[in-house]
């Protein structure tokens, strides 16, 4: 966006706040939206998401301030205060993806905002490509708790520990320093994170289950081995799905789950795991709708959203405008029905399904050789 257009949009801004502050309830109408593309395909695949939103005329403001790559190039840093200002106020964000530029971004989306919840869901679409020998009728959810863990990286030279904690001893009965030199990371896991999490997944399965889904929640962590954190995590999920009698619960170890996905696609309905472990998992069940090209997610907290494709920044295709944008638009889907546009959500998704139902505007990952543009203009077709 040029300079020019983003001064139009801080005023934009501006302007929708005052009205706000005068309506009677302060309820502002038009959803603000703010699209940070990230690095590498991300500003490619969220422009496509950009314009499919724009050919459906809903009632939303794009605001798209400079961010990633490109903004250091310019303003020498990857996240302008202008693009953490919009970010700020608004509605829901749209992320692409980060390479080494944006992590701070998000960093910022994860932890400053306390989007703490990490949906990923994991859809078959008729026509998509897969391993899986009979795919239709895959739908599951996985929530990946997205706030703490091992991801806040708190890691350091073991003789940090062994200096500080040196009476601590570990299962085996070893100090740190009895294990030499070498490094550590620390995992934590607090009652608040566990509690909100289970809640979150708890919610969506009841949602889930008016709809016709079995209304199942498996917990997932390892907590044979991890038995302080991942039992916190497994005793949290046993005692808040108390509060949803009209729901099933399960644990399954980690390593055995990653087996199930595999095996039992079609028993999965909300899964709810830890941050590394959701993030291991969610990679291997994209699999099996065809790959990350085409696998959203969204990360909601209290206050703030932001949707994001779960695939990465792909360095090797950026600029190539061959990057599948479905994972994107899909992404979007997740956006509209979070702001409340259920029918707007349902008829893109369903323009996105007709595309793959007819298989022939596919992207290289999904063994075709359109662009990324071919698929966006498809589905804006067949949106009309
Ligand atoms: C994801 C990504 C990120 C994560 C990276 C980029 C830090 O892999 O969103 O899954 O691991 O959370
Ligand atoms: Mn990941």
């Amino acid at each position: 966006m040029s300079r020019q257009k983003h001064i139009k949009a801080l005023k934009y801004t501006k302007a929708i706040n005052l009205s706000a502050e005068l309506s009677l309830e302060g309820i502002r109408m038009t959803k603000k939206i703010v699209a940070l593309g990230g690095d590498g395909i991300g500003p490619e695949v969220v422009d496509a998401a950009i314009q499919v939103l724009e050919s459906m005329g809903l009632d939303i403001e794009i605001l798209k301030p400079p961010c990633g790559e490109a903004a250091i190039k310019k303003y020498g840093t990857p996240f302008p205060k202008e693009a953490m200002d919009l970010t700020n106020e608004s509605d829901a964000i749209l992320f692409g993806a980060t390479e080494q530029a944006s992590v701070f971004i998000l960093a910022y989306l994860r932890w400053f905002l306390d989007t703490y919840a990490n949906l990923r869901p994991i859809k078959y679409y008729e026509g998509v490509p897969t391993p899986i020998k009979d795919p239709q009728g895959i739908d599951f959810l996985i929530v990946r708790e997205n706030s703490e863990g091992m991801y806040p990286g708190r890691e350091g030279d073991l003789s940090l520990l062994a200096e500080r904690l040196p009476d601590y001893k570990d299962r085996l009965g070893k100090t740190f320093a009895d294990w030499g030199p070498g490094k550590f990371a620390i995992r934590v896991f607090t009652d608040k994170g566990c509690r909100r999490i289970a809640r979150f997944a708890c919610e969506k399965a009841r949602e889930r289950k008016k709809k016709g889904f079995p209304g199942k929640v498996t917990c997932v962590t390892k907590s044979n081995v991890l038995r302080e954190s991942g039992g916190l995590f497994q005793r949290t999920c046993e005692e808040v799905i108390k509060d949803y009698p009209e729901l099933e619960y399960e644990h399954f170890y980690v390593d055995d789950m990653a087996r199930r996905i595999i095996r039992f696609p079609k028993e999965m309905d909300v899964i709810v795991t830890s941050n590394m472990f959701g993030d291991i998992l969610s990679d291997l069940a994209a699999e099996l709708m065809g790959g990350l090209g085409m696998a959203p997610s969204a990360c909601i907290g209290d206050r703030y959203a932001y949707f994001e494709p779960v695939h990465g920044s792909a360095p090797d295709i950026a600029g190539k405008g061959i990057a599948n944008p479905t994972a994107s638009i899909l992404s979007s889907v997740m956006m509209l029905e979070y702001l409340g546009m259920r029918d707007k959500a349902e008829e893109l998704e369903n323009a996105v399904k007709e595309v793959y139902k007819e298989g022939k505007v596919l992207t290289p990952d999904m063994g075709g050789n359109s662009k990324t543009s071919d698929v966006t203009e498809a589905i804006i077709q067949k949106l009309k």
